[in-house]
């Protein structure tokens, strides 16, 4: 008798999954034989990703349309993933946007919505799953940049986020990994994704890719669980000479 192989991914949670870095997270750990639930803002664009996943992978993906600004939205969302798949063993809090503009120019609207969502999103999104990741022993990676490690001009609320980020996902990794829970982040550079509203063209085939992201996540999920890359930078290889 044959048995097929664990996935190294059961029942994952992704937010932010309608495009960019979360679709293709979603659609490898599908491809890779877990169930899993996609979130975004956007309800309609959401259904139709969800569906055109699902064709590809029967039964496996889910959408469910959630604010990470919303903390209550947020944990009926994970019940709605828990109860569906009976647990989680892998959340990906990747839902983020960028606002960019100088401090004297920058509006309190952008401000709040940079760090309600890329980092108190993040707290609601951990604060959520961490039940269902200790009862599996599970993992939760954040979606970073190195912009949580570099400033730029025009990026202060941006920066401000992922500085953030990171020193709250360092924190988390310390606070739970005695119960089993497993916190990365991961911090990339420029991926070609339809980020802060720019579609990607031909000319961005230079930047990480977002499939190359997801590589990366599946990568942690496959990694033994006494072994933890609690951060990781990635970056082009060969961005263009300035
Ligand atoms: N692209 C890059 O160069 C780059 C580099 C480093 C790090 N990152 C980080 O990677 C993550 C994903 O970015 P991306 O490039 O894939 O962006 P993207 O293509 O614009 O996708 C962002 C996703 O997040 C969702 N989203 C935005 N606000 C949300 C909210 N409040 N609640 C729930 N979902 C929300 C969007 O759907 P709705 O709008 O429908 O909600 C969409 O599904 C972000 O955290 C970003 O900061 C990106």
């Amino acid at each position: 008798m044959t048995t097929s192989p664990t996935p190294p991914v059961r029942h994952a949670f992704v937010t932010g999954a309608s495009k960019g870095i979360g679709r293709a997270i979603a659609e490898r750990i599908a491809a890779a034989g877990g169930d899993v639930a996609i979130t975004a803002r956007d309800a309609g664009a959401l259904a139709d990703v969800a569906q055109a996943l699902d064709a590809a992978h029967p039964g496996r993906v889910v959408g469910i349309p959630c604010d990470v600004r919303d903390e209550a939205a947020v944990h009926d969302a994970v019940r709605h993933a828990t109860e569906l798949f009976g647990g989680l063993d892998l959340v990906v809090a990747n839902a983020g946007i960028g606002r960019f503009a100088p401090v004297p120019d920058l509006t309190s609207e952008d401000w709040h919505a940079v760090i309600d969502t890329n980092l108190t999103g993040v707290f609601h999104t951990a604060q959520a799953t961490l039940p269902a990741l200790e009862a599996s022993q599970g993992l939760l990676v954040t979606i970073g940049s190195l912009a949580g490690a570099n400033f730029f001009a025009g990026g202060a609320a941006y920066n401000a986020s992922k500085f953030g980020l990171l020193g709250f996902t360092q924190a988390l990794m310390l606070d739970v990994r005695d119960r089993g829970v497993r916190v990365s982040t991961i911090m990339p550079g420029s991926v070609a994704t339809p980020f802060a509203g720019r579609e990607p063209t031909d000319a961005d085939a230079w930047k990480i890719q977002p499939e190359d992201v997801a590589t990366l996540v599946m990568d942690l999920a496959a990694m033994p669980a006494r072994t933890l890359p609690s951060r990781i930078e990635v970056r082009p290889a060969r961005p263009p000479k300035r």
